[in-house]
């Protein structure tokens, strides 16, 4: 089957959440609890805490994220971190185009394109966001609309690069809100996205990516919702400042 041949990988993304002191503490908690994953597992952590992650999950089988990076490689951007910077510290993974970081903060399709290639140049991971607001869902618009986004993230993008790209499928409609998407939303739309992909860099590069899904995944629903033939991991908000609840994800990963 398809999804054996690809990386399951369960991300917590932890948002503006935890000093570093507390990041610390949940690492200790949490290593213990994921050591036999039967997946990949990421923390993506706020950048203040990133040397800390790093410490802790050396040797370890948690990798570690941030959860934006800048375009340019240096210069007068005052308040930005960069991919070499980044790298330097010993960081594999990076969450771009979150939707909070659209919404609140004018990200937009083309600086997510530039942040991916900053990110891919450098040696990262890119961790992809795409997803829909329940408005275009009600006006049927989800399809072409994460399509789109897809597209113009990857532009430039090599196949070789493309290796090393995760999509997740983010409905900004079940983000914090409890409110998850059923599985058979979430795999209608991570298919949707593989096949984008399949356009762009043939069946043999789609059948390789990693399409997690994101938005309210718990420890409750996460079984049902990585059975799904496309959908091949999470990204995970509020249940990944949990150690145990994120264990439970991290082991329905292995399984789905
Ligand atoms: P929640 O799991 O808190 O809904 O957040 C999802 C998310 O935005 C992960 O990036």
């Amino acid at each position: 089957m398809d999804k054996k041949n690809r990386k399951a990988i369960i991300a917590g993304n932890w948002k503006m959440n935890k000093t570093a002191t507390e990041a610390g503490l949940l690492l200790d908690d949490l290593i213990p609890l994921v050591e036999y994953a039967g997946c990949e597992v990421v923390v993506c952590v706020p950048f203040t805490d990133l040397k800390t992650a790093v410490d802790k999950c050396a040797g370890t089988n948690l990798h570690v994220g941030a959860q934006n990076v800048h375009f340019e490689k240096s210069g007068a951007y005052t308040g930005e971190i960069s991919a070499d910077m980044l790298v330097d510290l010993g960081v594999e993974y990076v969450v771009i185009g979150h939707s909070e970081r659209r919404q609140y903060f004018a990200e937009t399709d083309e600086t997510v394109n530039k942040r991916t290639r900053a990110a891919l140049a450098a040696g990262l991971k890119p961790i992809i966001c795409v997803g829909e607001s329940l408005t275009q869902r009600e006006q049927g618009v989800t399809e072409e609309l994460v399509r789109l986004q897809v597209k113009v993230a990857l532009l430039g993008v090599s196949a070789e690069e493309l290796k090393n790209v995760v999509i997740a499928y983010e409905p900004i409609w079940a983000i914090g809100t409890g409110r998850t998407a059923t599985a058979d939303q979430a795999e209608e739309v991570c298919a949707a996205i593989r096949k984008v992909v399949g356009e762009l860099y043939g069946e043999d590069a789609a059948k390789a990516l990693t399409v997690q899904y994101g938005g309210s995944m718990n420890a409750g629903n996460a079984a049902e919702l990585l059975s799904k033939p496309d959908v091949d991991g999470g990204l995970i908000g509020g249940a990944s400042l949990k150690a145990d609840q994120f264990a439970v994800i991290v082991k329905a990963a292995a399984e789905g």
